[in-house]
């Protein structure tokens, strides 16, 4: 046998976190299960531990049947003897069973033995799967007769909720039972991914691993502080939580062991001294009241207070090169494919996206020369993988390229006479295009944007666009150069043309990010003022000099500045027509985020990415509320946003939100 639809008994040795999590899910599923460990205590306590945690399922209605019978399908056996022999109700279950798997210590002849002991007493073929992290599967095989039958079948904590398995290929297992293992997690309700090649941590623990050590040597070396690394780590990144904070919340202690296994056999790394210093000295985190940050008593936990605001004082890119680079190796090696690859850190850890998907939005020309860096910084381990600098060179560099990793259908750029369209699904990058003459904006470029805006509406591969310019300014304004000789009634028509503009872009149906990436003066400030969202490089610099020309700002300046930055700071700025920081800006309102110039890019394509998995009718409605109400009054404001509010209940992007949330799965959402 060693097909998966055979499989009706299952052997679950050792009953501690992950034994006892293993049985239950088993249990669930309809498996009759025999759970063993050395006493009847710990025995008693597992089987506490599986009735709880069922009873949680059941107050959520998740379990099908009531908690009564799916424990009677748990059978608990003693699996030594008082001399500490394997025992004969082991040896009994161990001849009944189609499969066994093994949860016991981290030791591996803890676990040979074991192995060898239930090898002499299984019926015939069975799988013999164990749950190890740490050890190779191909030793724990070798004291077996038949180490085609023994497979790694790694779960993550707790067995229940968590729905990853890795099913490692030790190097004589067969196929056959990879295969059954595959099935097998399927049946249970989990999500497999291969592992073909049983190499230390496996897919989850090395990609961990790399972006651990990494956020660990930044504060080592007093490159950003913990708050920093955790900040950036959630709030640009999205994971769920910051690196040191679920170092903490895990244990310090897990991590460092685990790295050190990793590598004693063979992986690479330049270990961060901080982890070792903290478990030498016993601050391993929340359990012990003090870690990274501190908590109330020991086991207490409190969510560590991470400030929004010191997102992307690091690097995102530098954090997960580490991660990326492993991955590549993975993928380079045959160890895994990309896609189990990307679905095993999206289920294993949380991340919102693939650490491939993360790579191809980052820029593989990034992540490139941000290893370079890092190699030179930690250690060798950094060195860019041969798959990434061939990625490099042959220009697929990701979603800016159209593919990286993943192909990103279509991508094309349109070279109109003042700017450039750049398609690149979901987003749409207008990027106005008179360098010489720092985008100044003239009447073929008003002309060009406003039928620009109207093309991308209809286009429903584009849910977002992202404004920009070329060269070192954003738009030093409208082209002075125009108003020589020019009329009083034409320039009041420039104005009304060039505000019209504007207002299409304040109440455009899907949301304009503008990446301001040098100077935005005048007409620039007010085209980037009539976006959804401002994001500036650190470097530029913003204001309305118009009364240094002897005029004032006609493109909507004098209503939308006093509306962002308030009546008098924006009369300061129109009176003086002083320009100002981003960071100024930050300060007063005009701009969301100030980020390094290098990474402007990176970070409107992030935030351009996260809209567009919003439900657009959502985001349009939104828009429209908050634009509109501020225009009239609450009353009015309010009024409509009920309406509002109701009439998206009409949409099937509703029911696709809340049915996600329901089934535990991310919403996709179409529009509709
Ligand atoms: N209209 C037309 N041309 C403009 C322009 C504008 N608003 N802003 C800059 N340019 C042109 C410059 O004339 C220059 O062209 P040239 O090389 O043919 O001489 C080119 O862009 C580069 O500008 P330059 O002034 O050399 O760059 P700089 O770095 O020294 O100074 C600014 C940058 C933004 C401070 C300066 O260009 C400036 O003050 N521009 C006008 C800003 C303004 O008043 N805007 C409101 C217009 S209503």
């Amino acid at each position: 046998m060693v097909s998966a639809n055979d499989v009706k008994q299952v052997l679950v040795v050792g009953a501690g976190t992950m034994g006892h999590g293993i049985a239950e899910v088993f249990a669930i599923a309809g498996y009759n299960v025999f759970l063993a460990d050395v006493n009847r205590q710990i025995l008693d306590s597992a089987m506490d531990k599986i009735r709880w945690s069922l009873s949680k399922l059941a107050e959520k209605g998740q379990l099908k049947e009531s908690v009564d019978s799916v424990m009677s399908r748990i059978t608990a056996v003693i699996s030594v003897n008082p001399d500490g022999s394997f025992s004969n109700d082991l040896a009994a279950a161990a001849s009944q069973a189609d499969m066994m798997i093994e949860a016991i210590t981290e030791k591996l002849d803890a676990k040979q033995a074991l192995f060898r002991f239930v090898d002499q007493h299984r019926k015939g073929k069975i799988i013999m799967a164990t749950n190890t992290s740490s050890l190779p599967i191909t030793e724990i095989a070798s004291v077996t007769s038949s180490p085609e039958l023994v497979v790694g079948m790694h779960f993550f904590n707790p067995p229940p909720l968590m729905p990853l398995i890795e099913v490692i290929k030790g190097e004589r297992t067969s196929d056959d039972v990879v295969q059954s293992v595959v099935d097998l997690a399927k049946r249970i309700g989990k999500q497999p991914v291969v592992v073909n090649k049983d190499v230390p941590g496996f897919i989850v623990n090395r990609i961990l691993a790399r972006f651990l050590n990494t956020a660990c040597w930044l504060v080592a070396k007093g490159r950003a502080s913990v708050l920093e690394v955790d900040s950036t780590v959630r709030f640009s990144l999205g994971f769920p939580m910051g690196a040191f904070e679920l170092a903490d919340y895990s244990g310090i202690d897990v991590f460092y062991l685990i790295a050190v296994a990793m590598t004693q056999r063979g992986f690479r790394q330049t270990p961060c001294p901080l982890f070792e210093q903290m478990y030498k000295a016993n601050t391993l985190g929340m359990k012990t009241g003090k870690g990274f940050y501190e908590y109330p008593k020991p086991g207490a936990y409190v969510r560590p207070q991470i400030p929004k605001d010191l997102a992307g004082k690091v690097d995102p890119v530098t954090l997960i090169a580490g991660a990326v680079n492993e991955a590549a190796w993975l993928l380079e090696n045959g160890i895994a494919t990309k896609e189990d690859i990307d679905k095993a850190v999206k289920l294993g850890l949380g991340w919102p996206k693939g650490v491939f998907e993360l790579a191809d939005q980052y820029g593989i020309d990034s992540i490139v020369a941000t290893l370079s860096q890092l190699k030179q910084d930690i250690g060798p381990e950094y060195s860019p993988e041969p798959l990434l600098t061939q990625m490099v060179s042959q220009g697929t560099l990701g979603v800016k390229t159209g593919k990286g990793f993943y192909e990103y259908g279509h991508y094309e750029e349109v070279a109109k006479s003042t700017l450039i369209v750049r398609y690149e699904k979901p987003i749409a990058w207008i990027i106005l295009n008179r360098p010489n003459k720092l985008n100044a904006i003239n009447v073929d470029m008003i002309n060009e944007l406003s039928q620009t805006l109207d093309e991308i509406e209809q286009n429903p591969d584009v849910r977002v666009i992202i404004l920009t310019g070329s060269g070192k300014a954003f738009s030093a304004g409208a082209d002075i150069t125009g108003f020589a000789g020019i009329t009083p009634i034409q320039a009041a028509i420039f104005s009304r043309k060039f505000q019209e503009l504007t207002l299409k872009m304040e109440y455009y149906t899907k949301p304009i990010i503008v990446a301001i990436n040098g100077y935005a003066l005048g007409g620039g400030l007010e085209i980037a003022m009539s976006g959804d969202i401002r994001i500036a490089a650190e470097t530029a610099m913003l204001g309305q000099p118009e009364i240094n020309l002897g005029f004032i700002p006609g493109a909507g300046g004098t209503q939308r500045l006093p509306r962002l930055i308030g009546r008098s700071s924006a009369k300061l700025l129109i009176f003086t027509g002083d320009m100002v920081s981003a960071k100024d800006a930050k300060e007063l309102g005009l701009v969301d985020y100030v980020v390094p110039p290098e990474r402007l890019e990176q970070e409107a394509r992030s935030l351009a990415l996260k809209l567009a998995e919003k439900p657009p009718l959502a985001l349009l409605a939104a828009k429209l509320a908050v634009e509109m109400g501020l225009e009239s009054n609450i009353w009015a404001g309010l009024a409509l946003e009920s309406q509002l509010f109701g009439l998206l209940f009409s949409t099937k992007d509703v029911v696709e939100g809340v049915s996600a949330f329901l089934e535990k799965r991310k919403p996709s959402f179409k529009g509709e």
